[in-house]
Parts: C-alpha cells; structure tokens; sequence
C-alpha cells in the first residue's frame, strides 16, 4: 500500500461512510455468531490502522493484530492496541490451533501478499478445530481504478473464485455475498470518469469526502447487512465470506 495510504485511513476510519458501514454488516455477522457467548480469542490478519481491533472486534473477545507494515502498527499503538505482531500473513508468528476467529479484511488481494491461497491456508493453521474465518475482499477484476493503484491491488476477485480459494485451502464454505451493491453504480460511474479524464495523480476513494452525505451512506450501506449476511446479495464491489476449519 502507498505509505501515504496510512496516515489517510486512521485519521478517516472511524467515521467515513464506508468504515461504518462495513463495521455494521461485520457485526451483523459477529452478533449471529458470537453475541452472549463466552469471549473468543480472535486474530485480525493485516490489521491496518487499527480500527476494527480496537472498536467492535474487541466486543467478542481477545483480540490480537498483525501487519507486515511498521507504520500501521505505529497508528494501531497510538489507538492502545496491544498484542500486535509485524510479521506477514503468509507465515504467521502464532502456534497452530490458537485462534477462535480470524479476521482478514481487504488484505489477501494486496500485491505484498505472495500468495493469497498460501495466506489462507496459513490463517487455516493457527485456527483451532470448528474455528472461522472471516474474509473481505474487493469485488471484480473489471472495476480495478486509480483507488487499486493506491492500494497496490494484486487482484480483484468474484463469488466463485473465492468459494474455490476457500476449499482449496481447506475450509468449509459456512457463508460467502457480495455487499456494497447500492453504491456499485455510483463506483462504475467514477470509474468511467477516470477513463475519460484520467486524474494527473492516481487517487484512493478513502480521499473523496462525501460531506453530509456521509451518514446517508453510511445508512444506505449498512443496510445491506440482514441481506448479506443471510439470503447474500447477487452483486457488489466486495466480497464477505465466512469459512469453517472442519
Ligand atoms: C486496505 S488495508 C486494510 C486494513 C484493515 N484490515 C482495514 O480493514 O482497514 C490492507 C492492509 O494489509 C496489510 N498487508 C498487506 N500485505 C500484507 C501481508 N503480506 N501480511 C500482512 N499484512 C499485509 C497492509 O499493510 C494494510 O495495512
């Protein structure tokens, strides 16, 4: 990732209208599976900035990071989290069968992972039996714009490329959806806008400002989650997808 890219996310996500949105279909998962039970020991892989460890994660548990970046460990220690290792998500500093829940959301498609088949079954290893992993990923190699170019995008990927990911590396299918489908048609515009005057500087979308559209998106987005997290949506610009190691 752009070592600018930091900096951007810690000081925006707790409050831009992707983030918040994420985090309610993140919960609406976590809730389902975890709300009144005793508290699990959770890895979130690639942890970035901080956010979802030291917010909702810890809601359900113990939660310990990880992230082949210094500089977003620095900003997660800045937020008080502790338990934090630098290290990549292909070879993991944890013993096998240590975690409940492992949490890896928008890293396995960066191009700092060698490999994300290889990730997967890594995150597969440190999992204890009947523990789950929870994936996000970004939605369709066809949508990859100047954001991807920020975030130094290996790979966009559909419903079924992940579902084989997943059973190759030896997991369990419990749940995969696209999300993030309301917002698809305004990305596929901003996309064709590029293509028509392409920006002097590529530009993540953590920098456009929604201004007091915010909270409408954020709503709008957050929405989605009864949807995806139970019947799954058909479309969308990502990816949510659970897998059990059996
Ligand atoms: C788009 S950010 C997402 C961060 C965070 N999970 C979130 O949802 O805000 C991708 C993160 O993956 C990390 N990353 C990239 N390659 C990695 C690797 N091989 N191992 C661990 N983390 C990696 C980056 O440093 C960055 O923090």
């Amino acid at each position: 990732m752009d070592p600018r890219e930091y900096a951007l996310m810690y000081a925006v996500e707790d409050r831009h209208w992707w983030y918040r949105g994420m985090a309610a279909i993140t919960c609406a998962f976590l809730d389902r599976w975890y709300e009144n039970r005793e508290p699990i020991r959770i890895l979130d892989a690639g942890c970035g900035t901080g956010a979802a460890m030291t917010t909702y994660l810890a809601r359900y548990g113990t939660v310990w990071g990880m992230d082949i970046a210094a500089e977003a460990l620095r900003f997660c220690r800045q937020r008080g989290a502790a338990r934090l290792a630098r290290a990549s998500v292909a070879s993991l500093p944890y013993a096998e069968d240590t975690f409940d829940l492992a949490t890896s959301f928008d890293v396995l498609y960066e191009q700092a992972v060698p490999s994300d088949l290889e990730s997967l079954r890594e995150l597969r290893r440190v999992l204890a039996r009947g523990g789950r992993l929870l994936l996000r990923l970004p939605a369709y190699a066809w949508m990859r714009r100047s954001h991807d170019a920020v975030v130094h995008t290996r790979r966009r990927y559909t419903r079924p490329e992940v579902e084989n990911l997943l059973r190759e590396s030896g997991f369990r299918i419990e749940h995969v959806s696209y999300a993030n489908a309301a917002l698809l048609p305004a990305a596929m515009l901003k996309k064709i806008g590029e293509r028509l005057f392409p920006p002097a500087r590529a530009q993540s979308d953590l920098a456009l400002r929604a201004g007091i559209f915010n909270g409408l998106l954020a709503r709008i987005l957050a929405g989605e989650a009864a949807r995806v997290t139970r019947s799954g949506l058909p479309f969308g610009l990502s990816i949510f997808a659970a897998g059990i190691k059996p």
